[in-house]
């Protein structure tokens, strides 16, 4: 949460503090500011409300330097306002600071300066670090910055500038992502590569308790006792082109159309047996005593479909859990167990904590992760990269996919008896299936016109289809802040029947066969209660087909890969919903991209 972009060489930092903070502002958008040093002159110009405004008010200046620091913010401490955004100084106004993360203790470093005659005009933790920086000057940035980390609790990636040290920038972490972009005698930081991808594509991706101290393009790395320490430097191939609209009104809209083509990449050389590319061969997989699945939010959902899979492969039991409810209960965790951490960004914060508990308990973690080189994609024993490229839009849509794909790669190497055969000779057919399935669009466009004004609306079905109906009505409130509820079809009758009346829209997916006598059985019970029935199915769903009002018809497959595909009418649904109700779709209210706070 919240985006962290800097500069240190020979080019006007401000084009390029604005163009990263662009590329960031997915992470945070409640307010975004930069500072600039010059010689002994601090510039610091900070707007509530998202980047236009901060952009808009920054044409009427002439702010320059020769290092910058640019933030965009997701309120933790604090109401978004002009005041609350960073960067923040020091009652001087010598000293510039932005950051990512929660200072646990500010509280009581703010009572202490506070004694000591010190003032604040925030609310935030953040301009309590900028006060103690000043408190605490002793001559040399690095050293004053190095010796105020010690005295913080909580998670942070810092950024500090200072006109009593021009020319320098000091930067650090602990929990809060922070990458270091190498030029050509330029240095970029950022808390996500995607920022920084125009600029160059080489990264290092600082570590907890390492800072590093920047000077005219220049960089030394350190730890928290001042030790030089050395970092290897990452070569990021993903394009810029990727981290761009490519025409379109919104990233989450290009991030549903290019699925085909980046889960084309996901599956690239993971197919054939014995591929190098899948990290945990099936000698090793069938020695697992119990599977944990553990994520949030869409990550979560995507476990749930992995939950089946596995069960079915290798015959241990799987258990899916929410990341910010594991830390906080005392699974009971063993050595032979597995951890299959699942997450788009590698830096949620419930899942990171999840993934120690895991480790601390001697289970062998595996990371599904998109970010290269992210936090969760390092702790892990194990790591498989969803390749599906920078992914921006707050709702997540083809990292979901990917997540899905991947499990699905794993569960075809782990299948000793051929159990699941039949889909697995058939996943590369996936892209073209993706393909055929966009086709839906215009259909659901007109369905969407039809519900876009309704409060409630609800998503069923059966098995896989659960973990589905799940993912979907995530996406729609998400994006179109209308209240979506996902059911298991069979539960409806327990209680939520109730809420179905004359017209309530009622989604239901049908993608696993076996189960559709059921679901249709499920189907006509909110038929009879009024319920406006848009159902997802294949041409062997006629029954359904001919029961419902709305009817997308998805290519032909086999079961599972009928799941995987029926993802894509779900997406469109939440896009064109929030689209025509005119959200705010790629950054939706109270949201952020990267949930790297508890
Ligand atoms: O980066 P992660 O996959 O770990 O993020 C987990 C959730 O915060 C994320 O999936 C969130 O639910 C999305 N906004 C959903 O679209």
């Amino acid at each position: 949460m919240c985006g962290i972009i800097g500069y240190s060489g020979p080019k006007e930092p401000l084009p390029i503090l604005i163009s990263g903070l662009s590329r960031l502002e997915y992470r945070g958008y409640d307010s975004a500011g930069v500072a600039l040093i010059d010689g002994d002159n601090l510039s610091i110009e900070k707007k509530e409300g998202k980047l236009s405004v901060l952009k808009e008010h920054l044409e009427g200046t002439s702010i320059k330097g020769n290092i910058g620091i640019g933030h965009t913010r997701w309120a933790t401490h604090g109401v978004p306002s002009d005041v609350n955004a960073h960067p923040h100084a020091d009652n001087a106004n010598e000293f510039a600071i932005i950051h990512n993360g929660i200072i646990e203790n500010y509280a009581e470093l703010k009572d202490d300066l506070i004694q000591d005659d010190y003032s604040f005009i925030s609310e935030t933790d953040t301009e309590v670090v900028a006060v103690e920086l000043s408190r605490k000057w002793n001559g040399e940035l690095l050293d004053t910055v190095l010796d105020v980390a010690k005295s913080l609790d909580g998670t942070y990636a810092l950024v500090v500038t200072s006109t009593k040290q021009p020319g320098t920038i000091v930067a650090g972490r602990m929990m809060s992502p922070l990458v270091l972009g190498v030029g050509e005698g330029e240095v970029f930081l950022a808390s996500d590569s995607a920022a920084i991808l125009e600029y160059t594509n080489k990264m290092i991706f600082l570590e907890n308790g390492d800072f590093v101290e920047i000077n005219d393009g220049n960089f030394t790395l350190y730890d928290i006792e001042k030790n030089v320490i050395t970092r290897d430097i990452q070569v990021i191939d993903w394009e810029v082109s990727e981290a761009e609209k490519a025409g379109h009104d919104h990233f989450m809209y290009k991030e549903i159309l290019e699925q085909a083509e980046v889960i084309e990449r996901t599956i690239a050389g993971r197919i054939e047996e014995n591929s190098t590319e899948i990290p945990i061969h099936l000698d090793k997989a069938k020695k697992f005593e119990k599977i944990w699945i553990v994520a949030c939010g869409t990550a979560y959902h995507a476990g749930l479909f992995g939950k089946d899979l596995f069960e079915k492969v290798l015959g241990v039991p799987v258990s899916v859990e929410l990341a910010s409810e594991f830390r906080y209960r005392e699974p009971i965790v063993g050595e032979n167990d597995l951890g299959i951490v699942i997450s788009q960004s590698g830096e949620t914060m419930d899942t990171i904590a999840a993934t120690e508990l895991l480790k601390e308990n001697g289970a062998h973690v595996l990371a599904l992760v998109n970010v290269v080189g992210s936090s969760l994609a390092r702790m892990a024993d194990s790591v498989f990269y969803l390749h599906v490229g920078p992914e921006i839009g707050v709702a997540s849509t083809k990292a979901y996919l990917g997540m899905l794909v991947g499990q699905l790669l794993l569960a075809k190497h782990w299948d000793s008896d051929d159990k699941l055969a039949v889909a697995f000779d058939e996943i590369s057919d996936l892209p073209k299936l993706i393909e055929q399935t966009m086709a839906c669009e215009k259909q659901i466009k007109d369905i969407s016109e039809k519900i876009y004004k309704k409060n409630d609306i609800y998503f069923i079905g059966r098995g896989l289809d659960y973990a589905l109906a799940a993912e979907g009505a995530l996406k729609l409130k998400e994006i179109s802040y209308l209240h979506a509820e996902a059911l298991a079809a069979g539960e409806l009758k327990h209680g939520t029947l109730a809420l179905i009346e004359d017209g309530t829209p009622v989604i239901v997916t049908a993608s696993q066969n076996h189960l559709l006598d059921k679901t249709t059985s499920n189907v006509q019970e909110v038929i009879a209660r009024g319920a406006y029935v848009i159902a997802i199915g294949d041409n062997q769903s006629k029954k359904l087909e001919n029961i419902s009002d709305e009817y997308v018809t998805l290519p032909d497959s086999n079961e599972i890969l009928t799941t995987v595909i029926s993802i894509i009418p779900l997406q469109f649904i939440a896009y064109h919903v929030a689209n025509l109700n005119g959200e705010s779709i790629d950054q939706p209210r109270n949201l952020a991209k990267s949930v790297t706070v508890e």
